[in-house]
């Protein structure tokens, strides 16, 4: 670790998990995560209000954890990043006052991010710098989304045209009676199942005006249907063949549209970020796919993937090194920021 480097302290706040990272340069230091995850599971979604108050109970405490994880103190950090967007606009203001209290009381820059940019750029912490030109598929609860990173720059391929890939997962562990938050259950019941039980839709597969868009509403809907089938057949269902066919239906649709993106881009490179990159099929099919097709594939550890504080302070860190200005003091927060506006 070079000592030179500044030390900067990353807040995500913009859904469920208070996370709060600090790095130096590309080194991780802390990554110290509260979840209120548990108090949204018996409504079956996350309840902003019951978000931000969590937000708020959780800051100071984490921010001491990570301090303590780091062995720093406070004043040893020289620039502050947090999420500015896109999310829960109470819960984004949550992170952002508490950044722009440290940053003014400490008389430090502070960066206002991207959450998106902040999911792809937290591969640098453990795969080096990010090669470029490269191709980003990320995925998450609210986004489903083909990007590409060039010179600095981050650009929309295409996008879902309905529910995000984790929102198709958190919705058919639902219809199967798995609780919230449900693609990792999703992910743990297909490990038992056959992935070729059921052969449920890939929307979009081959239309070319969409080659690089996704849908992913029918594909709820069509396990809702396969479901309630079987049910009035008096057919007992296997959650387990449901879950691996329904990741195997998403895993598939995400990998050959990101693999065909990248051949399209001419990218040598491909990197899977977001919360459904944790997804083990999507990540062992992305990696035999990217084989086949000759192109690098680089996925942040799962621990990484899911939302966290280490990917802010690694994007701020990356600011800090291009030497990008500071966001203003005033900056907003955004809720529905586009990949393109990396930072305020
Ligand atoms: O990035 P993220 O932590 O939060 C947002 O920015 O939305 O992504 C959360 C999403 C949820 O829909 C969750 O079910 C999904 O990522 N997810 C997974 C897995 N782990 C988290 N989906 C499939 N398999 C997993 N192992
Ligand atoms: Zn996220």
């Amino acid at each position: 670790m070079s000592s030179d480097e500044p030390l900067i302290l990353g807040i995500e706040t913009s859904c469920d998990e208070t996370g709060i990272g600090i790095v130096r340069g590309r080194d991780l230091l802390a990554n110290a995560l509260a979840s209120s995850a548990p108090e949204h599971a018996r409504f079956g979604g996350v309840v902003p209000e019951v978000a931000s108050r969590a937000h708020l109970e959780a800051m100071l405490p984490t921010i001491d954890l990570a301090c303590s994880q780091a062995g720093i103190s406070m004043s040893d950090i020289d620039a502050v990043a947090v999420t500015a967007g896109p999310g829960l606009v109470g819960a984004l203001i949550v992170g952002v006052a508490s950044a722009k209290a440290i940053a003014l009381g400490l008389g430090i820059p502070i960066y206002g991010v991207n959450h998106l940019a902040a999911h792809v750029m937290v591969d640098e912490l453990e795969h080096g710098p990010l090669p470029e030109p490269v191709v980003g598929l990320l995925v998450s609860g609210g986004h489903s989304s083909l990007i590409t990173v060039s010179d600095g720059h981050f650009e929309g391929l295409g996008h879902t045209l309905d529910d995000a890939a984790g929102e198709a997962f958190d919705k058919v562990a639902r219809l199967l009676g798995l609780p919230f938050p449900g693609g990792p259950m999703i992910d743990q019941a297909a490990q038992s199942g056959d992935r070729d039980s059921i052969d449920f839709p890939r929307a979009l597969r081959t239309d070319p005006v969409h080659a690089f868009n996704f849908s992913f509403s029918g594909l709820k809907t069509a396990v809702a249907r396969w479901v309630k089938e079987q049910q009035r057949a008096g057919n007992t269902i296997s959650v387990p063949d449901v879950a691996a066919s329904v990741q195997e239906a998403i895993a598939d649709i995400l990998t050959s549209k990101a693999v065909m993106a990248a051949v399209a881009q001419d990218a040598p490179h491909l990197v899977i970020a977001g919360g459904v990159a944790a997804n083990s099929r999507l990540r062992a099919l992305a990696a035999e796919r990217c084989a086949v097709a000759g192109i690098e594939l680089r996925v942040p550890s799962p621990g990484l993937c899911t939302d966290n504080g280490a990917m802010v302070a690694a994007l701020g860190s990356h600011l800090v090194r291009i030497g990008a200005a500071p966001s203003p003091v005033d900056f907003p927060v955004a809720s529905t920021l586009a990949v393109d506006r990396v930072h305020f």
